[in-house]
């Protein structure tokens, strides 16, 4: 039987008022003229699996996942990505024949946006540096692999997180002390910020940002404000750089094609839009 239903999707997380995949699925909807709503969910935990059940039936292609039910989506879904698996984390669900499917993209969504904001940069050309051991650093590590970054540094405040990351990505990941030196900088191809510091409201990053240098592609995960000192510095010493804002909206564009049925294009209209 064809379902007529205009096509649903939303986000469910707790809290979500501050998503702003709302705004983004919503100028793609608008700019292809394409029937179909995305609808912000505020779900408690303990309503998570009821939900998840319940939305398909009320004619839900799919959601996205925020902060806090990444893992348990994760755990709840039917079938999961090697994505998913790697990262330990879902961010987009796709209901399908009374299945869950997980998967996250937020490495594609890396990927998508160094390519677009760096079209230049090769991942292969030298060692990256991460910085932060999170849920979006294990995303962009996994990336940074797979697009063939001969050695991953991967630096964290707490260190035995990142030892933790070293154990699932194996041996092309490096774990150093919190970097103090500008020489730790200047030999990487690719540093990446994947702390909430530099955020507006949140302490400033505190490292030697002296090893910047042109040829370095320099991007950072924070997009308020969208030029952080980190990368403000990066860009005076003549590095490359790529702001935050890229990724949010490249890691929407697979769910918006999956429910939807349109590759959307991120492009100047979307972050004029997003800025507002
Ligand atoms: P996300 O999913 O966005 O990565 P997260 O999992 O909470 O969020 O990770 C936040 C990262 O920012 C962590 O690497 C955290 O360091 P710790 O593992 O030591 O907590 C880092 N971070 C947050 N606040 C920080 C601060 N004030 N100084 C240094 N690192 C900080």
């Amino acid at each position: 039987m064809t379902d007529h239903r205009i096509p649903l999707a939303g986000v469910i997380g707790n809290p979500v008022a501050h998503s702003r995949s709302p705004d983004v699925h919503g100028h793609w909807l608008k700019r292809y003229d394409l029937p179909g709503h995305y609808i912000p969910l505020h779900v408690e935990d303990i309503d998570l699996e009821q939900v998840l059940r319940s939305l398909p039936q009320m004619g839900f292609a799919g959601v996205n996942v925020t902060i806090p039910h990444k893992v348990r989506a994760m755990e709840l879904a039917d079938f999961i990505s090697d994505r998913v698996t790697l990262i330990g984390a879902a961010n987009t669900l796709t209901f399908r024949d009374g299945k869950i499917y997980a998967d996250n993209t937020d490495a594609y969504g890396f990927l998508a946006s160094l390519r677009q904001g760096a079209p230049d940069w090769n991942a292969a050309a030298g060692p990256a540096l991460v910085l932060g051991a999170g849920g979006a650093s294990r995303a962009i590590v996994s990336a940074l692999l797979e697009a063939g970054a001969p050695e991953v540094v991967v630096a964290n405040r707490t260190r035995s997180k990142a030892e933790g990351l070293r154990a699932d990505f194996g041996a092309r990941l490096r774990v150093v002390e919190w970097v103090t030196s500008g020489d730790q900088i200047a030999d990487m191809a690719t540093v990446v910020n994947t702390t909430s510091l530099g955020m507006q409201g949140q302490p400033a990053l505190k490292l030697d940002l002296s090893g910047f240098k042109r040829g370095q592609v320099v991007t950072d995960i924070v997009y308020t404000p969208l030029m952080t000192p980190f990368l403000s510095e990066a860009k005076s010493r003549g590095a490359t750089v790529v702001d935050g804002l890229g990724m949010l909206l490249h890691q929407a564009v697979p769910g918006f094609e999956r429910w939807f049925g349109q590759r959307p294009e991120v492009d100047d209209d979307l972050r004029r839009a997003i800025l507002g």
